[in-house]
């Protein structure tokens, strides 16, 4: 079995992120330098924990370790304050050491979750991400944001705290649904647009691999946005510059998430998706037919290019689509904070943008 490992360097820390084809089956060969504590404590889902819980918790105890598991409901609510304490008080109940060390093992609501929980509980605990969606393992797995929800926003509550290590087995991507799938996808999108035109011209013109799951393209495009995630951790964790790159699309995302309520209408990675174009509308550089192109591309692979694509029924007011836009934790002083593209592969950051020119992208793609 072929694994590559990639390091992410940060000042305070360096972690191996393991990328290969089923890796749950034989876990066992790669765990043990990163959980120095007799206890080991995963965290999962509903969905998940049928599929791949057993394996996990196998490998893990082959290593020696006492075993804990809880299994919370699957979806974007489990990000909450409640479930925040509800886990926290289970894995006290275990009276954890710092050695302790969690394992996240689902998506991106399960990794955030657990990260935070490992960066306060008793100070800080170790822990480990197993990310199994493709959101997961090209993004939210690395770098150590963690969060959770609260009544004043999405990932308001959070922290800048790096695992351990990461391991991730594409075989896992076989299950996930293909709306999951794609949705992961508008992130992928993301790291071509904002840093590499040549990857990004790949990906245009490789739309039947993903739809087929070709294991070993879904395997390299993997590996390239770790290894873009990777390079600008280690240059900026905690987003005090070139990490901000990284919220490509994200201030629409958010305003387009915020005003669906976070129920399920529209994932994450379809509203980056679609907040993807809707900077590439704002960017000045960037030609109409450029524009069209990636909207022919998302129609071939079945992610949306409008917002009435995701819910005609809604009224997608550009009003107040942009007030959501400042209550994002990127305004700054009331000014709005855009990722910008100068060209396809480079991007900027921009504090500059009109509130009418926002609204004028959101009545564009009502
Ligand atoms: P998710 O964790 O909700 O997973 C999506 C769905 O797929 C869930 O129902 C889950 O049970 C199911 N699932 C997971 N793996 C599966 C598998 N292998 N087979 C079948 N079903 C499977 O969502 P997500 O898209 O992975 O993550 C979204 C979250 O990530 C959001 O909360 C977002 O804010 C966060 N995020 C964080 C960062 C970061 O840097 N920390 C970056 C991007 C997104
Ligand atoms: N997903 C954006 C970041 O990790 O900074």
């Amino acid at each position: 079995m072929h694994v590559e490992t990639q390091i992410v360097q940060t000042q305070a820390s360096s972690y191996p992120i393991m990328i290969g084809e089923a890796m749950l089956d034989h876990l066992e060969e790669w765990i043990a330098p990163y959980c120095a504590g007799q206890k080991v404590f995963i965290v999962t889902d509903e969905t998940v924990a049928p599929l791949y819980l057993n394996a996990v918790q196998h490998a893990f105890k082959k290593t020696g370790k006492v075993v804990y598991h809880s299994i919370l409901p699957a979806g974007e609510a489990t990000k909450s304050f409640a479930a925040f304490q509800a886990l926290s008080e289970e894995i006290l109940a275990i009276l954890p050491d710092r050695k302790t060390t969690l394992v996240a093992l689902g998506g991106g609501v399960i990794g955030d979750l657990t990260g935070f929980a490992a960066s306060v509980l008793v100070r800080g605990v170790p822990f480990i991400q197993i990310p199994t969606t493709l959101l997961a393992q090209v993004d939210s797995s690395v770098g150590g944001k963690t969060a959770i929800n609260c009544d004043a926003g999405k990932n308001l509550i959070g922290s800048f705290y790096q695992p351990v290590a990461v391991f991730m087995d594409v075989a896992t991507l076989e299950t996930l649904p293909m709306r999951e799938l794609l949705a992961g996808y508008g992130e992928v999108i993301k790291y071509g647009l904002l840093g590499d035109v040549a990857f990004y011209e790949k990906l245009l013109e490789n739309a039947p691999c993903l739809l087929q799951r070709d294991k070993s393209y879904l395997c390299e495009i993997i590996r390239h946005c770790c290894q873009m995630k990777a390079e600008i951790v280690a240059e900026d964790e905690k987003e005090q510059g070139k990490r901000a790159l990284l919220n490509l699309g994200h201030t629409f995302a958010h305003a387009i998430e915020k005003h669906l309520h976070y129920d399920g209408r529209i994932l994450h990675g379809e509203a980056v998706a679609l907040g993807c174009l809707m900077a590439m509308s704002l960017s000045e550089n960037i030609s109409q037919g450029e524009i069209e192109r990636l909207k022919a591309h998302y129609g071939e692979i079945g992610l949306p290019c409008q917002l009435s694509e995701i819910d005609a029924t809604v009224t997608w007011n550009a009003k107040m689509l942009t007030n959501y836009c400042y209550q994002d934790k990127k305004a700054l002083d009331g000014k709005l904070t855009f990722i910008m593209l100068k060209e396809i592969g480079e991007a900027t950051v921009s504090n500059s943008i009109q509130r009418g020119v926002v609204e004028k992208i959101f009545t564009q793609y009502a």
